[in-house]
Formats: C-alpha cells, structure tokens, sequence
C-alpha cells in the first residue's frame, strides 16, 4: 500500500469522527496505515479513497466494523498497564473485603482485546485471595469487546509470551500458564473458567450486568468527549453501590467527577462509585 495521501488521511479522520466518534489523531497516521493494509487486502480495496468510497455505499458486510478494529486495536499486554494491577491488588480487593468478607468479586473488563487484561485480573484476584485467606471467594469476570476477532484468540488463551513480557514472572508461568510449545502457553483451566468472553459495543445502551468494579483501559482515549462521556456513564450505571471504576491513564475519567469519590494512591488513580 502506498502512504496514505494527506487528504485521504483527513477525510478518513472525519468518516471516523462522524460515523463513529472515533478521533484518530494525525501522529496516528504510520500506525493506522499499518493497520489498515490487511482490511484493504481482505476487501480488495486498492487504496484508502476506495475504502472510502466503499464506507459510502450501503450493504458493507462488516467493512466499518473491521476498520474500527483496526484502528482501535493494539496489541495487548500481560498485567498491561502496572498502576491498573497495583490498584485491584493494594485497594480495591481489600476495601470490597474489608466491606463484604468471603464475597465473590465481580468484574468486568470493558475493551479485553485478545483476553489478556481479563487473564491478568483473574491471576491477582487469585493471588490476593491466597495472600489473605476468607478474604474473597473468587471472582467472575466478564470481558468484552467489539472485535470477533479479538474474542476468538481470547478464548483459545493460546499466547506466545516473550521475556519482554515482565509481568508474566516464572512464578506465575508455573502457577497459571502451561506450556503449549516452544514460546507459547496456554492459560490453565482454572483461570480460564473465571472468564465469560462476550461480544459488546460500549457505544450501545446495552449493560452486560452489575459488577463490583470495572476495568478499562487504552480504549476511551479514540472517542470524542460525548462519546466518552455517555461510556463512563455506563460504566457507572453497571457499577454496585461503592464499587470502583479503575481507569487506564489515558481514560481521562476525571471527566465526570460528581459521580465518583477520587481516590489518589501512589500507584495510581482509583474512582469509587459515590
Ligand atoms: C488498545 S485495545 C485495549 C486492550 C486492553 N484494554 C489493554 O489495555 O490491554 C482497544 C480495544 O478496544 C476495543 N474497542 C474499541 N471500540 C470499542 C467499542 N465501542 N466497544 C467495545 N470495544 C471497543 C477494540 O476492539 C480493542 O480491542
């Protein structure tokens, strides 16, 4: 594919901006490009002006979907983001446990990818609860996504893990991974069954449940502020009396701060439904 022209560039930032509320910032133009070429190979389109001029024309068959994929998806990491897990483990799991002892925990992880955010969650869930017996009784965790694609790999739990990959300790290998062949792993079954992987799009009113906190990160910062701003109300409105809202640090939840107590913490930044 050759670059992306400028004027191609922009009218798709404003096809994205006003078919979805996706802003797509213009240092994002080497990655996007990157992204793309698969969408235009499997739909046969030349160019991103013919990918255009195809979003016009009705009777898709999945074609904006696939370009939201593929502009929104990056690669996910083991215990991603370290504040996220520092947060679960050093306030939210004992503050529910100090308020309810031996309740399961429920959770939701709001834009999973390709699992291994919800994955990450249900080992320090694990771990907590050896840590401090009768503390909590497991957890339940509901992942969600737009991307098929996406969920398809995160229930296989097959992952090729790297010594780049810091969070996967040996310890946690042994205790929570087994080897499927050189390089590659598949998460045990016990952490597995913890996991309900669903197909969902937070821009629809559809709440999958109540939960105790939910977990989004790397996900809001592609929409504009309206679009934020009725997603965080979402998640507020799915969250139990005091249950938390643990953001990514690009999730800029500060933008709705009525509705939740903020809870600075040397790890990060948690928010408590009020
Ligand atoms: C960068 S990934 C974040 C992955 C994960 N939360 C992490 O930080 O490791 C962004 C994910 O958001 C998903 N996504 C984007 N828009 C969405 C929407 N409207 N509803 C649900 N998922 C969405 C994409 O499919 C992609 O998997």
């Amino acid at each position: 594919m050759e670059t992306i022209k400028t004027s191609d560039y922009q009218a798709l930032q404003i096809y994205l901006r006003d078919a979805c509320g996706i802003l797509l910032r213009d240092a994002a133009r080497g990655l996007a490009q990157r992204q793309l070429r698969s969408v235009l190979d499997n739909y046969q389109l030349a160019s991103i002006e013919d990918l255009l001029e195809r979003l016009g024309k009705p009777g898709r068959s999945g074609l904006k979907e696939a370009v939201i994929d593929a502009v929104t998806m990056s690669e996910s990491r083991w215990f991603g983001e370290t504040s996220v897990f520092a947060l679960l483990a050093e306030l939210v799991l004992p503050d529910i446990a100090r308020r309810a002892p031996g309740k399961r925990v429920s959770i939701w992880s709001a834009a999973c990818t390709t699992g291994q955010e919800p994955y990450s969650i249900a080992m320090v869930v694990n771990e907590f609860r050896d840590k401090n017996p009768g503390s909590v009784a497991g957890t339940r965790i509901l992942a969600t996504d737009t991307s098929r694609s996406a969920l398809e790999v995160a229930r296989r739990a097959h992952y090729e893990i790297g010594p780049d990959e810091a969070g996967v300790t040996a310890e946690r290998k042994e205790r929570f991974f087994r080897p499927v062949d050189k390089g590659v792993w598949r998460v045990r079954p016990d952490i597995r069954s913890l996991v309900e992987f669903r197909e969902l799009n937070l821009l629809q009113r559809t709440l999958p449940g109540k939960f105790d906190v939910v977990v989004c990160q790397n996900t809001l910062v592609y929409y504009s502020a309206e679009k934020r701003k009725a997603i965080l109300a979402r998640f507020h409105a799915a969250l139990n009396p005091g249950g938390y809202l643990i953001p990514g640090s690009s999730e800029l939840a500060d933008d709705m701060p009525e509705l939740y107590e903020i809870i600075e913490c040397p790890n990060g930044t948690a928010y408590r439904k009020k």
